[in-house]
């Protein structure tokens, strides 16, 4: 019986290795990245998602329809509900993003999205890995600053490898022995690399901090070490430095060193993990924008999950959507309108961290959801 596991595992793993070095030789072949300035019209999605999502995506959808009046009546964009991206369906059709709601997803150029659910353990994929993968959205960019700590970060963490690309895809000895995968490649990180190194040249940043555990992961967080190096001498002005994750941690929450940071590149775990934090530093994760960006789409996110423990307990309309509102923020920016984003980043400073005159607790004894969005509208 043991071996007979063993044998099938072994050749489940084969499988895995050729379509993930199929997936690298793809990757070589560079996509042409779509250029908004170009583009005659553009659509946004909008896909609500689960339990709170809804609720802010909503909001969200007020803003930029507000901000984008002009534009959408004379059919420059087109801002299109997309329906079906909720738990309940998916887990109907045991897919994780079921075909229909991916076809219309990809008559899209970008996306504003609300969380989605994922069930722990199983086999169903988190919408959100498979939506990175599909649409091959290889750079998550999240933004962080704290003003009056001189804090101004960014991170580009990897998104379609490291232990997602077959974090459902792993084996099992059953009841005796687990195994999940890391992967790393060449292009993989060459891109993320040149993402990070890009925009940090083409925003005047100085410096870019590494982070792995190569000491540890030698094969996958080596190799991504060794590549962002390899890709660092394209960019001589910009001062590199390498950095484990462990560190990393406790350097955010370090105030005597952290705001020497300015560019972070990390492999996809741990820019899950170190993200959280940095935003939990910024305010909450409640507070973040995340945009999830490749050549052809882009995907703009909260960076908080879904909080069904909040709908739950009948507060889901007391949600702060602000992290949602930067990433609405981050995508009007890239699809080139600049002057309505920063007019968007301005009332969010405003309502958020000067005036806060309509203040969100995230329960009843706070201002709903929508209080909070009248109240920002008011100063855009
Ligand atoms: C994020 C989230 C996702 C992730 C989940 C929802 C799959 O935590 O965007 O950071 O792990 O990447
Ligand atoms: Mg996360």
């Amino acid at each position: 019986m043991r071996e007979e596991e063993i044998k099938a595992s072994v050749e489940y793993f084969e499988i895995l290795l050729r379509e993930q070095l199929a997936r690298q030789d793809t990757m070589e072949t560079a996509a042409e990245k779509k250029d908004y300035s170009e583009a005659a019209k553009i659509t946004v999605g909008i896909v609500g998602g689960d339990g709170i999502g809804p609720i802010i995506v909503r909001e969200a959808k007020r803003v930029l329809s507000t901000l984008l009046k002009e534009e959408t009546e004379q059919g420059k964009i087109i801002l299109k509900d997309i329906e079906g991206l909720t738990l309940e369906n998916r887990l109907k059709l045991g897919r994780s993003v079921p075909d229909d709601v991916l076809d219309e997803i990809k008559k899209c150029d970008v996306l504003l999205k609300g969380p989605t659910t994922t069930p722990k353990g199983g086999t169903l994929e988190s919408a959100n890995v498979t939506l990175r993968r599909e649409l091959d959205l290889y750079a998550n960019v999240r933004p962080v600053s704290v003003p009056s700590e001189n804090i101004d970060w960014i991170f580009f963490r990897e998104n379609t490898e490291g232990e997602y690309a077959l974090g459902s895809r792993g084996i099992e000895i059953p009841e005796k022995l687990s195994v999940d995968f890391k992967v790393t490649t060449d292009a993989g990180t060459r891109r993320i690399s040149k993402a990070a190194f890009d925009y940090a040249r083409s925003n005047g940043k100085t410096e870019l901090c590494i982070v792995t555990k190569a000491n540890i992961l030698k094969k996958t967080d080596g190799m991504f070490s060794r590549i962002a190096h390899e890709v660092a001498e394209d960019y001589p002005e910009i001062h590199v430095e390498d950095y484990y994750v462990d560190i990393t941690a406790a350097n955010l929450v370090n105030t005597a060193v952290r705001s020497k940071f300015q560019v972070f590149l990390l492999p996809n775990l741990y820019g899950d993990i170190v993200t959280d934090e940095a935003a939990q530093i910024q305010g909450g994760v409640g507070t973040a924008g995340s945009a999830n960006i490749g050549d052809r789409y882009a995907m703009f996110e909260a960076i908080h999950g879904s909080a069904p423990r909040k709908i739950e307990a009948g507060e889901g309309e007391y949600s702060n959507p602000s992290s949602i509102l930067k990433a609405a923020e981050m995508l009007l920016r890239h699809i080139g309108y600049t002057d309505k984003a920063d007019r968007l980043k301005e009332a969010l400073f405003i309502c958020g961290e000067t005036e806060k005159k309509v203040v969100i607790t995230g329960h009843r004894d706070g201002a709903s959801c929508t209080e909070f969005t009248d109240y920002l509208l008011e100063k855009l």
